[in-house]
């Protein structure tokens, strides 16, 4: 399998674009620009809410004075899940219902999916980054996207070509890099490595190009601050109280915002690039995703939209379960142990054998059993939103007025006792196991892929890469925490679960090889 190397490096210069002509002409029409925005909100009542709602969950949300005893937002909207009667809480000033209710869940994922789309609202709010690709669309867009990425990855053939992607990262930079790092005594940013490797995963999957993330360091690195600075101030705008607030800094294009309209740019150059580089090649006889959307789109910019839709759903979502799931690793050995017993029984002793086969991973129940519970603790989207376009009402009596935006959270329902039983906040992989097999659980209890008519469409996928890449290390190298006290992880914002502060560990084994530096060892230390 050969895939032709692209270079982001020269792409990644950001322009500025600071206009002081547009800075006047905006604070003369602002008044004008306010007063259609607010006359074009949902009847103005968010604002409403902002100056009436003094609950106590409202105030602590504006006031931020949660913080004072958690750590993160999603964990402070877990303990008030657990502690709601019907596992549904308001957040007024957000105009958000919130719920961690299974039952509520299957409802606004299936039974009234038609009454319960993404809308206009988070459209809005994601639009500049993520324009109409298949994350934020609904409707007609959304099903043509959806029924030409379902037939393209639902054929048999993309089974082998996602394992030998898989197969080439892992074997030839994955574990290279580990291994130099090991030999060094370096000090290794996992997460910063796992969103290399699932980058370059991606873009040979979904579109027959290799960025080599992995190999080079300087690069990606202005990409993958603007992949994260969108997401992030993306995020933003969905927690703010009012759309009015970023939508004039949009338009006076100041602070966040124009910090977002930079990294959109970015974003953008290189997605085109993708397009010009994909069409130099003969994309007609390929079998990759982009050239069967290439086949049938000419418009660049929806092309574009589609290419930044993939990109967000390969890259971060599986280096945050990755991330993660070595983050619960290095606490439990005991884990990491039956790991490699299980995979000695299926793949045999020899280290050298690196990565397990197709057909071998499909035999490892508890390395599923793990990675689905990790999941379970850390899902990497940790809260998905809907819109409530009619007044309805949910399954738990809960009445949801039209233009409410609901959202599921999967991350409370990982920590509900009424769920996952007494012991839900332990790491047990074991609960997924029926004599030794892997049992799934019903998906509205276990949404962290979504369920329903939106069910993710790369979890199989997703599992691969995250099985392949845990057997492979597990079986070679000691990986420990530098800092080891850290007890809860902090995530930074954004549409993707990330920790604040990366995973900073080093890497352990008997092996010598040749000392070597890679570039992105962050540091070796002096013995
Ligand atoms: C652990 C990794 C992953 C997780 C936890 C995950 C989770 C999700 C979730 C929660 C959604 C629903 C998002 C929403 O509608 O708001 C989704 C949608 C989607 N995912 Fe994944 N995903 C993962 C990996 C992947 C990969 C590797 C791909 C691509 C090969 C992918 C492709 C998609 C697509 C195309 C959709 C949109 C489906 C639609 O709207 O109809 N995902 N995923």
């Amino acid at each position: 399998m050969e895939f032709q190397p692209f270079n982001v490096c020269s792409l990644m210069q950001l322009f500025s674009s600071v206009s002081f002509g547009t800075l006047c002409l905006s604070l003369a029409i602002i008044t004008l620009l306010s007063l259609t925005l607010l006359s074009s909100l949902s009847f103005a009542w968010p604002i409403i809410n902002i100056f009436f709602c003094n609950c106590e969950t409202c105030e602590a949300y504006l006031t931020s004075s949660w913080s004072k005893n958690f750590h993160n937002l999603c964990d402070w909207y877990a303990h008030l899940l657990r502690n709601s009667p019907t596992k549904t809480i308001h957040i007024h000033v957000l105009q958000n219902t919130i719920t961690a209710n299974p039952d509520n869940v299957e409802y606004v994922l299936k039974t009234r999916f038609n009454n319960f789309p993404k809308g206009k609202t988070f459209s809005a709010i994601l639009g500049d980054f993520l324009g109409g690709g298949i994350f934020n669309v609904d409707g007609e867009s959304w099903c043509f996207q959806r029924k030409i990425a379902s037939l393209e990855l639902s054929k048999t053939s993309i089974r082998s070509f996602a394992f030998e992607v898989v197969r080439f990262e892992i074997q030839h930079r994955l574990i290279p890099l580990l291994a130099l790092s090991k030999q060094n005594d370096g000090v290794l940013d996992l997460q910063d490595v796992f969103k290399r490797f699932s980058f370059d995963s991606i873009c040979k999957f979904s579109f027959g190009l290799d960025p080599m993330c992995l190999e080079q360091s300087l690069p990606i690195s202005d990409f993958a601050r603007s992949f994260d600075m969108a997401s992030k101030l993306s995020a933003e705008r969905a927690m703010s109280v009012s759309p009015l607030i970023w939508k004039i800094k949009r338009f006076l294009n100041v602070g966040s915002e124009k910090k977002l309209q930079e990294a959109v740019k970015t974003i953008n150059i290189l997605a085109k690039e993708v397009i010009r580089q994909r069409r130099k090649m003969e994309f007609w006889s390929h079998e990759d995703l982009l050239s069967r959307f290439m086949s049938c789109v000419n418009d660049d910019t929806y092309l574009k939209d589609i290419i930044v839709s993939f990109l967000l759903a390969g890259r971060d979502t599986v280096a945050s379960a990755l991330t993660t799931f070595f983050w619960l690793l290095t606490k439990h050995p005991e884990v990491v142990s039956k790991i490699v017993v299980e995979a000695e029984g299926v793949i045999g002793r020899e280290k050298s054998k690196d990565i397990a086969s197709f057909e071998e991973l499909q035999e490892l129940h508890y390395l599923e059993a793990a990675a689905y519970e990790s999941m379970r603790l850390y899902p990497p989207i940790q809260l998905d939103s809907k819109f409530c376009l009619e007044d309805d009402v949910l399954p738990d009596g809960t009445f949801v007025k039209r233009g409410t935006r609901v959202s599921y959270h999967p991350y409370a329902m990982g920590r509900l006792e009424e769920l996952w039983g007494r012991d839900c906040l332990e790491f047990r992989p074991e609960r997924w196991l029926k004599n030794g097999v892997f049992c799934p659980e019903n998906p509205f209890k276990y949404p962290v892929f979504q369920a329903g008519m939106r069910v993710c469409l790369g979890k199989e996928m997703a599992l691969l890469e995250l099985k392949s890449v845990a057997i492979s290390v597990l079986r070679r190298f000691h990986i420990e925490l530098v800092a080891p006290d850290h007890r809860t992880p902090r995530f930074s914002p954004g549409l993707t679960a990330t920790l604040s502060s990366g995973l900073r560990v080093k890497v352990r084994d008997q092996g010598t090889q040749q000392q070597q530096q890679h570039p992105l060892l962050l540091h070796k230390r002096s013995i």
